[in-house]
């Protein structure tokens, strides 16, 4: 996703704003660009693909002395990832680069372009520069200029615009995109949309909050809240230690990732999501035609992602959906048919079983899609199609974030089949846009439900082992649950359709049999529950996760009410991954790099 800087001080500037960038190469990105003011004049560079193209671009540029300067990765949303496309944005003598998606663009664009005003791109970012000179001719400084326009912006912005009257400042504003302003001791100022570009520059930053605006010079910062108040400047001391900072404060990375979920998932979101569509700009749209029959294809973590799908795929869009554990698959000698768009689903594009199916699909003359994290693997460099989750980064081995990233794109892909097949109506799909909107608040972590897993982790420490259940979508989310339970805490776990426990399992049940029960109270919650309560009637110990009481729990962790079973599956992912975390953290084993585990797995 799109990554931020920007600088303000004397040492060369193109080098900090390349280095800042680089540091946030991970995020994933198309193009990129810098903008440098300098007594006055800009000078501008863009390139298409990555930051070495920007540098060759830029080779003969060098600055000495005072300068400002903002610089830019691009991952494209509006518009394809071409060099007009790239930011920073140019107005006749101010520039702009910006993360998130402004919602209005095409009103303030329309009212711009009435007035004569030429745009160059197809971004929705070109409107806050344009908007910015349009109001500095009435204004009566540059900054009121700029207060006017982020007054105006809709939507998730972080912004930094440099204007040439005023070649000694930077003007920012954030409000649902993360901006960090960060000094140093040698009287420089720096902004990055992550810490990473800022760590071993700056010695203290301020994480600015939704809402906040202001202005930075070389003298001075200025900072205002959302109700224009002046806001006091109380900057917290950044680590020195990259791996530490990275962290952000929390114990580990798996923990920062689970957190980081809300944000992850707006990013998967953002840009796909119309009124009544559902909308994936990476995919052509014949890739569908003559499409009978969806096989997902992918291990562990991703394979319940895929079976997710086989649910979701079905009763959206009608259309037949089976799913393959890849290392299985690829010595079946399957039957393939040319009809069947064949999807595998890998976090990092690299694992070799789900490669090798890939391959298989290929030559079999099938269509392929991949629906990845790591934009130029080896998957997505050869599959037909390829949708990127945008999870970022994912240091945990155990994988959170990622998954949420895969069943997200997952839905929104059966939302766009199921319009393709005109198997919703309209409203029907804009229905479940408005709930895919939710998703990011709904995967913020509650803190008090956070705390109560710390302290009933206590009890599930030992056991002859742990059964989580769940019927429907509920079933994929036990078998993930059982996984990240025994990546981390290496105790016995499995997930089970809840249906299917008197058919065998529920022999194991006594006080010592730990059972996970996933009761949403949208999916089958009566047919559910009575299989939990089959379980303690035979004195299983019972954790239940539910909006609704359940008065035969030995635990109970209440969710919240949300509108949709899917709503529930995405809060109760989120309590499973902590639960685990949380159970691993108490037995002190390494939640980070769990024993016998390797993150890419690329052999079979
Ligand atoms: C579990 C986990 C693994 C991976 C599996 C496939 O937490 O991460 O089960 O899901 O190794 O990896 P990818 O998705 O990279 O193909």
């Amino acid at each position: 996703m799109c990554g931020i800087v920007g600088y303000i001080g004397t040492k060369p500037v193109k080098q900090i704003l390349i280095d800042g960038l680089r540091e946030l190469e991970y995020r994933g990105y198309d193009s990129a660009g810098i903008a440098v003011l300098q007594n006055h004049q800009f000078s501008l560079f863009k390139a298409v693909g990555k930051l070495i193209n920007l540098e060759e671009k830029s080779q003969k540029f060098e600055s000495t002395g005072f300068s400002v300067g903002i610089g830019h990765t691009r991952w494209a949303t509006h518009g394809k990832p071409t060099e007009l496309n790239a930011h920073p944005h140019i107005g006749s003598a101010s520039s702009v680069v910006h993360n998130g998606i402004i919602e209005n663009y095409q009103e303030l664009k329309n009212m711009l372009t009435s007035k004569g005003v030429q745009f160059l791109s197809q971004t929705d970012t070109e409107v806050i520069v344009h908007l910015f000179e349009y109001h500095l001719k009435t204004a009566n400084t540059p900054f009121e200029a700029f207060t006017k326009t982020v007054g105006e912006l809709d939507g998730a912005y972080a912004v930094l615009l440099i204007n040439a009257q005023v070649d000694d400042t930077i003007f920012f504003a954030k409000h649902g995109s993360p901006m960090i302003l960060g000094r140093n001791h040698e009287n420089e100022t720096f902004f990055g949309s992550s810490d990473a570009a800022l760590i071993g520059k700056c010695h203290e930053v301020i994480y600015l909050e939704d809402g906040h605006y202001g202005v930075a010079t070389k003298d001075s910062i200025t900072l205002y809240d959302g109700q224009n108040n002046p806001v006091n400047l109380q900057f917290t001391p950044l680590s020195e230690n990259k791996l530490s900072a990275q962290k952000e404060g929390f114990r580990f990375f798996m923990e920062k990732e689970i957190y980081e979920q809300g944000t992850v998932l707006a990013d998967t979101l953002m840009g796909r999501l119309r009124d009544e569509t559902v909308y994936f700009e990476e995919l052509d749209p014949t890739l569908f035609d003559g499409i009978n029959e969806i096989k997902l294809c992918a291990c562990g973590t991703s394979y319940h992602a895929a079976m997710v799908a086989t649910y979701l795929f079905e009763r959206h869009a009608r259309i037949r959906t089976s799913v393959e554990i890849a290392s299985e698959f690829r010595y079946r000698e399957p039957l393939l048919a040319p009809d069947t768009l064949f999807v595998v689903i890998s976090q990092s594009g690299e694992t070799a079983d789900t490669l090798e199916s890939l391959k298989m699909a290929k030559k079999a003359g099938l269509k392929t899609l991949v629906i990845c994290n790591v934009d130029n693997s080896s998957m997505v460099r050869l599959a037909d199609a390829s949708i990127l989750t945008r999870a970022g980064i994912e240091k945990g081995v155990a994988s959170t974030k990622a998954f949420a990233t895969q069943v997200t794109v997952l839905w929104m892909l059966s939302l766009t089949l199921a319009s393709e097949r005109k198997i919703l109506q309209a409203n029907e799909i804009a229905h479940q846009i408005k709930l895919l909107r939710t998703l990011p608040s709904v995967v913020a972590v509650d803190n008090g439900i956070h705390e109560q897993l710390r302290r009933l982790s206590k009890r599930y420490l030992h056991g002859h082992g742990f059964f989580f259940i769940g019927r429907d979508v509920f079933f994929p989310l036990a078998l993930e649950g059982a996984l990240k339970l025994k990546e981390i805490s290496y105790l016995h776990a499995e997930g089970y359709p809840s249906g299917e426990m008197k058919h065998g399992p529920i022999a194991l049940a006594d006080p010592e049999l730990f059972t996970i029960a996933l009761l949403p109270q949208h999916k089958l919650y009566d047919k559910t529950k009575s299989n939990v309560e089959e379980l303690s009637a035979r004195d299983s110990t019972i954790c239940s996760i539910s909006p609704l009481d359940f008065d035969k729990a030995d635990d109970h962790i209440r969710t919240h009410y949300h509108e949709d079973y899917m709503l529930e599956f995405f809060e109760m992912m989120v309590v499973l991954q902590l639960l685990s975390m949380e159970i691993a953290v108490r037995l002190g084993n390494d939640v980070d790099m769990p024993r016998n585990l390797a993150k890419s797995v690329t052999v079979e």
